[in-house]
């Protein structure tokens, strides 16, 4: 059974910019779960997880120059934890390049990766920037 990946209001930061790039990450991950499904060849999946790896990259980047910009008190715990998180992706990627995993149990983890770090860790920024503006 596929899990059902869409956008939803739950993983809103309330940040324009972490939430569009929020929006095109889960976007790549829904890609992935539907190359999965459709059970496309491995070399075209392994395309598509490359994709994801670098935009997780990349936007990881992006969130620890909000949070530097602006201050963010939590920036070395949180910054740690996206060094963690691309270690663990690397580790996933490539026991599935390696036939020990297979691309669902990627899809699952990459996907309880973001719902869980948008709606607890990545919401604090959200919320330290507004509590600045006021
Ligand atoms: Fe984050």
């Amino acid at each position: 059974m596929a899990i059902d990946i869409r956008w939803d209001k739950r993983f809103e930061v309330g940040h324009l910019r972490i939430d569009s790039e929020h929006q095109v990450f889960l976007d790549l991950i829904r890609s992935v779960s539907l190359a999965s499904e459709a059970e496309e060849p491995k070399p075209w999946c392994m395309r598509l997880l490359n994709e994801v790896r670098k935009y997780a990259d990349f936007h990881f980047l992006s969130e620890e120059n909000i949070m530097l910009r602006c201050g963010f008190p939590e920036y070395p715990e949180h910054q740690q934890k996206h060094a963690e998180l691309l270690a663990l992706l690397d580790e996933r990627i490539h026991a599935y390049a390696t036939d020990r995993i297979n691309l669902e149990a990627v899809v699952v983890f990459m996907f309880d990766w973001f719902a869980m770090h948008t709606t607890k860790m990545d919401k604090k920024i959200g919320k330290y920037i507004d509590g600045l503006e006021e």
